[in-house]
């Protein structure tokens, strides 16, 4: 996106911040591009911290706002995501706890987020912590998730993305993700160790490719946290680029006050301070993300 319709508005920084909020908010002519077919993508990366949840609440909102609409599943049962979306996760509250068991459909767990009517959520309560032990026992443990997410169970939600956020860990939840879809979104926070842990991570996912969901790929690569002040991150990023090629998106995520103090107010950053470069940042990621998923972008 050029910087220069900010331009003819006065350029000051209130006025460019004005115009951004004004993109975020009223995108009425800005809708995003559907996908060709529904997009199910995992965000997966087991460093806490990494800006996972933060990345998913954000892109699910930048999507739903620019008229596509979007399910956010929430497979950590820290609930963070649940939390920025403002879903009811009180313990008891029908979730992705009782739909791995069977107990209710996607659609009984499902809830919309006050922030956009095409932004829904099943939400993740505290039951969901012992969940990795119970579902060792269970039949099918790894392909559960799969089971639930039905094809006309989404139909019927209309939904044209899902994303599912995962802890922390590369244990059963996690694999439920990995065989409930094609795409893998790997946030990277762009510090010292953010490529530690990364092979570990590539490793599972050729696991669960080769014996469990051979159509799983690394479709996305999320720069987060970018501080432009550290000779650090200029590096982190460019050895990821280097790495990781085109799956990379060309949209970074910056390091911000205002998206770590959205999820204080129940709010993705689009929601709490749509002019923050923030926003706009995560607005941006959602774009490319879409447009490679449309019959303009790059085919998978
Ligand atoms: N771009 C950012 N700028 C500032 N803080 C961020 C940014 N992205 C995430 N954070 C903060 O960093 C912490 C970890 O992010 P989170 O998305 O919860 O990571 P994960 O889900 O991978 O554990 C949270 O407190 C979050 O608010
Ligand atoms: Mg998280």
């Amino acid at each position: 996106m050029s910087p220069s319709p900010d331009a003819g508005l006065g350029g000051t920084p209130i006025a460019e911040e004005a115009v951004r909020a004004a993109r975020v908010l009223h995108p009425d002519a800005d809708f995003m591009p559907r996908p060709v077919r529904r997009r199910i993508i995992t965000v997966a990366n087991q460093k806490g911290g990494v800006g996972k949840t933060t990345s998913t609440v954000n892109l699910a909102a930048g999507l739903a706002l620019h008229g596509v609409r979007t399910l956010v599943i929430d497979l950590d049962p820290q609930g963070n995501a649940s939390t920025a979306l403002d879903v009811d996760h009180r313990s008891g509250t029908p979730s992705i706890y009782e739909l791995l068991l069977g107990e209710v459909s996607l659609v009984d767990a499902v809830q919309a987020s006050s922030q956009s009517q095409d932004l829904l959520c099943v939400p993740a309560t505290i039951d969901l912590a012992g969940a990795e032990i119970e579902l060792v026992s269970m039949a099918q443990r790894e392909s559960r998730l799969k089971e639930a997410l039905t094809q006309e169970a989404l139909d019927a939600l209309g939904v044209d993305y899902v994303f599912i956020d995962c802890p922390p860990s590369l244990g059963l939840l996690t694999v439920n993700a990995l065989v409930a879809t094609h795409e893998v979104l790997i946030p990277i926070q762009c510090e010292y160790y953010a490529l530690e842990g990364l092979g570990q991570l590539l490793n599972n996912i050729e696991l669960v490719q080769r014996h469990l969901n051979q159509s799983l790929s690394v479709s996305t690569i999320l720069l987060t946290m970018y501080d432009g002040r550290t000779k650090l991150a200029d590096q982190v990023t460019q050895e990821v680029r280097r790495h990781f090629g085109d799956v990379v998106l060309k949209t970074v995520i910056p390091r911000s006050v205002k998206v770590s103090e959205a999820p204080g107010y129940g709010q993705t950053v689009l929601a709490y301070d749509p002019g923050s470069r923030g926003a706009m940042s995560y607005v941006d990621a959602a774009r490319e993300v879409a447009e490679r998923g449309s019959s303009k972008g790059r085919q998978r």
